[in-house]
């Protein structure tokens, strides 16, 4: 055996594109969160190959990153401040997609909230915004952009980003595992529901993607493991076009049979198993917290 194992190949480079040209001219995408990170590179797939993009979020800083960065690629870029936790919210992008650009024909339910905490840490308002971002936000997303096909009787897509820890729990993130468990779940159910009107539903569960945008916490996380491309049996992390890849495919005309799937695109990470498991390291120890209850420099404020 090589010292060195080449693991999965390296993709084709950053604009690289496996559908024809053109593929969503005349179409309208809507991402959540889509000036940041996974969601940001999504949508920069989408407009390559023609769509006009919506991206809906609540920072102004992000938002005018969409239209900095997605801006010069091809479609237009509408950015909507939107808290997905609030419907009418959600409602008015729609109105506002609708009136500039045209009904989102896809919806990237993108947008996500997380951060790593031992479970018996989270106050219920820490649990509750984790869930009420991750969970009902993208229902109510789902929602909104399935009630205005429903209307019109026109064909849809939306795919909804989710996380492998749906399958398996999540230690250290009690909250973000069970909402993302959820988001699969709602997936299958949603697809039968407005399949017959015409309306694909789907997930997309990214592996370890890191990006110049994670979160502090989310980014600290990483960097208490050595490796994180050696700790995948890819040898490598994902690259967030990979994802944008996978997305323009599943909304496409070449993806249309395709629906209640929730496709997992991480090299098999989250199927590692161990003949022998590695020693058991509590969370709070992982997550270098004391014992529950004593005084802990830089943890966060428990309710
Ligand atoms: C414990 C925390 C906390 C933390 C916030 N809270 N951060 N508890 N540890 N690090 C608690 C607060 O104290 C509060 O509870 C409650 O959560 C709500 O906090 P707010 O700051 O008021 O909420 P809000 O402004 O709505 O912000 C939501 C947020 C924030 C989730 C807290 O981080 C955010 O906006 N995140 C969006 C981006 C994001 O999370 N991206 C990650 C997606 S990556 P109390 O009781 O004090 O009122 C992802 C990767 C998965 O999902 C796989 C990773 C490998
Ligand atoms: P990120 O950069 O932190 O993106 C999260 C996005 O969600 C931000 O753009 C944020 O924008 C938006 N958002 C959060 N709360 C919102 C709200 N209430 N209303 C509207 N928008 C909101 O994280 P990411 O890594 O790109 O993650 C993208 C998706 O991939 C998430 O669903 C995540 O769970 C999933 N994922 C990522 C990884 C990874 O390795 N990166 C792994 C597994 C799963 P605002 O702050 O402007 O609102």
């Amino acid at each position: 055996m090589p010292d060195e194992l080449p693991g999965l190949p390296e993709p084709p480079p950053l604009g690289a594109s496996a559908l024809p040209p053109g593929t969503y001219d005349g179409r309208v995408v809507l991402v959540t969160g889509g000036g940041t990170g996974l969601g940001k590179a999504i949508a920069a797939e989408f407009a390559r190959l023609g769509a006009d993009l919506v991206v809906a979020s609540r920072k102004p800083e992000h938002l005018a990153a969409a239209g900095r960065d997605l801006g010069g690629l091809g479609g237009r870029v509408l950015a909507v401040p939107c808290d997905i936790r609030d419907a009418d919210q959600i409602a008015a992008a729609y109105d506002r997609a609708e009136g500039e650009l045209g009904r989102p024909d896809v919806l990237v339910a993108n947008a996500a909230a997380n951060f790593p905490s031992p479970a018996e840490d989270l106050s219920p308002n820490a649990w509750r915004t984790v869930v009420d971002i991750t969970l009902n936000g993208t229902f109510l997303c789902a929602r909104e952009h399935a009630r205005r096909h429903l209307a019109s009787g026109t064909p849809a897509s939306v795919i909804a980003v989710g996380a492998s820890y749906a399958w398996t729990g999540g230690p250290g993130f009690a909250h973000s595992a069970a909402a993302k468990a959820g988001v699969k779940n709602l997936v299958e159910t949603l697809a039968v529901e407005w399949g017959p009107a015409g309306i694909q539903v789907n997930g997309l569960v990214p592996g370890l993607v890191p990006h110049e945008d994670m979160t502090a916490d989310i980014r600290s996380n990483l960097d208490r493991n050595r490796s994180n491309a050696r700790s995948q049996p890819a040898m490598r992390v994902g690259h967030p076009r990979e994802l944008g890849w996978a997305a323009t495919f599943l909304a496409s005309p070449y993806g249309r049979f395709i629906s209640g799937h929730t496709l997992v695109v991480d090299g098999a990470n989250w199927q590692r198993r161990f003949l022998t498991n590695p020693e058991v390291v509590p969370v709070r120890e992982q997550l270098g917290r004391g014992p529950f209850g004593a005084a802990e420099p830089g943890a966060h404020p428990r309710g």
